[in-house]
């Protein structure tokens, strides 16, 4: 991983297509102002606010010390000079006028500072723009470089990236035209957790765990992520997604990719994204028979209230599946992938059922042995947890499960854990795409998943009605298990 410091970099100026918008709101304007408080910016660096709402570069700003909670913050001194890195550009996505002004404010800026400077663009705007702001972004002739000796131009990509395997493939396909892939940072936010950065660490720093890692060492994997919230005021985006689409895709196979892969034998983006994708390529891919049993998806009562939704949606707001990997290490592995909106608690979390060795002195119970289990606490209570088995004091031999923890914040400090927008941010300004996803990754991920979501299309799935905030769904086997 490029460990070069930001501030070390060429002036550097982000383009934010979307800056009046939810992502903005809720992520970047704070991931911004944390990178700043850190001094983990460039040196000289500017944003340009691009969207349609009519705003001056003032209005703009008010808007950023909304975003960052300015009024409750200590530091006024640092939230003012944090907001005049902000300008703003009123602009369509559709039409070329905006980002020619976007052009000169750039072109102005280089001649102010004397310099090339770096340009990052950041989609943060609906899925439903991305392809006509790729095309004007090209057209308007902002994805040349000024010189060929210095400056960057890079292209940050939020998710969902495209909406089944074919428009995936036309949007890469066209951002391929315009792009290196070396400039293209496809987001997957779960992967600038601290949690999920550590997966390979744990996995490949450790020496404990590693003849076990595979089919013969371990009987099961289950993925979790479950969110106590509903969709909020999101209805008008989530109810043309869903929860597979939403999370599974995206987050979830990107758990499965770090748990699986081969050892990339360095922490080298190139070596890590390839190992990923290698692992993805390899799931199998299920046929409508097979869907009916391996998978099962549920809605929350309520859901069809919610604003925006459409009163008859049939979208699912919760999913089980059972996926396999062709592959030696994992063959007949099942791994199970769920997640859920409107659950009884959040909690994302991996599972790793060991196997029980042979003869066993463990317990029994009702006829099968208890096993190891390690915890992988993704969120929250980020941490490990190891379950063995111990011999309780006292004259006879009776074994207690016990656990080895480990808590993440305990050890490092609450402190110590910066938003994954801040560490995104900041690879995509010293050009490490170790936590940015490949196109192999996304063509991997959206093959699995595209048979499934075809299949849920023609009901070969029943959707199952689930109470909102209960255990009432997870408690519901898929087929095979029943
Ligand atoms: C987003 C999804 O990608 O991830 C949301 O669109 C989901 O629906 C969110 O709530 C979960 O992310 P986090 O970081 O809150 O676990």
């Amino acid at each position: 991983m490029a460990n070069n410091n930001s501030q070390n970099l060429l002036p550097t100026i982000l383009v934010i297509f979307g800056a009046t918008g939810d992502l903005m709101r809720r992520k970047l304007a704070a991931s911004l102002f944390g990178l700043h408080e850190k001094g983990l910016l460039p040196k000289l660096f500017h944003v340009v606010g691009f969207s349609k709402q009519a705003l001056t570069t003032e209005g703009f700003r008010e808007m950023v010390r909304d975003m960052i909670g300015a009024k409750e913050r200590a530091q006024k001194e640092k939230v003012e000079q944090f907001v005049t890195y902000f300008f703003y550009q009123q602009g369509l996505f559709e039409q070329l006028e905006g980002y020619r002004k976007v052009a000169n404010i750039l072109g102005m800026r280089d001649n102010e500072w004397r310099v090339c400077s770096n340009k990052l663009f950041y989609i943060a705007a609906s899925p439903q723009f991305y392809k006509t702001i790729f095309v004007n972004l090209d057209k308007s002739r902002l994805t040349e470089p000024c010189s060929p000796e210095e400056g960057w131009t890079r292209v940050l990509v939020e998710k969902p990236f495209g909406k089944d395997l074919k428009t995936a493939q036309d949007l890469d396909r066209l951002l391929g035209k315009l792009f290196q892939e070396e400039q293209i940072y496809r987001i997957d936010h779960y992967l600038g957790k601290e949690t999920v950065q550590n997966i390979l660490a744990f996995r490949f720093s450790n020496s404990f765990l590693q003849d076990s890692w595979n089919k013969e060492g371990i009987k099961s994997i289950h993925i979790e992520l479950f969110e106590k919230e509903g969709i909020k005021k999101r209805g008008g985006f989530y109810d043309g997604i869903g929860a597979l689409r939403d999370v599974g895709q995206n987050h979830i196979l990107q758990l499965l990719a770090l748990f699986t892969m081969e050892n990339p034998g360095t922490f080298d983006a190139k070596a890590i994204r390839k190992k990923r994708a290698e692992v993805l390529q390899a799931l199998k891919i299920y046929r409508p028979r097979e869907i009916a049993k391996m998978t099962m998806r549920g809605q929350y009562k309520g859901y069809t209230k919610e604003k925006d939704v459409d009163p008859k949606s049939r979208t699912e707001t919760y999913f089980l599946m059972k996926a396999y990997l062709g592959v030696p290490r994992w063959e007949g592995i099942p791994i199970s992938m769920g997640s859920g909106k409107a659950m009884a608690e959040d909690r994302v979390e991996v599972r790793i059922r060991f196997r029980h060795p042979t003869p066993c002195l463990c317990p029994l119970r009702a006829e099968k042995h208890y096993r190891n289990v390690l915890h992988y606490r993704i969120q929250p209570n980020e941490g490990i947890d190891i379950m063995f088995w111990a011999k309780k004091p006292g004259p006879e031999m009776i074994l207690e499960e016990k656990s080895f923890s480990f808590d993440y914040k305990k050890a490092f400090g609450e402190d110590s854990f910066a938003d994954a927008y801040e560490k995104l941010l900041v690879s995509a300004f010293q050009g490490d795409q170790t936590l940015f996803v490949s196109t192999e990754e996304i063509v991997a991920s959206w093959k699995f998943i595209d048979p499934i979501l075809r299949a849920w299309q023609k009901n070969i799935v029943p959707l199952k009605r689930y109470k909102s905030n209960s255990a009432e769904i997870i408690k519901v086997p898929l087929p095979i298990d029943e």
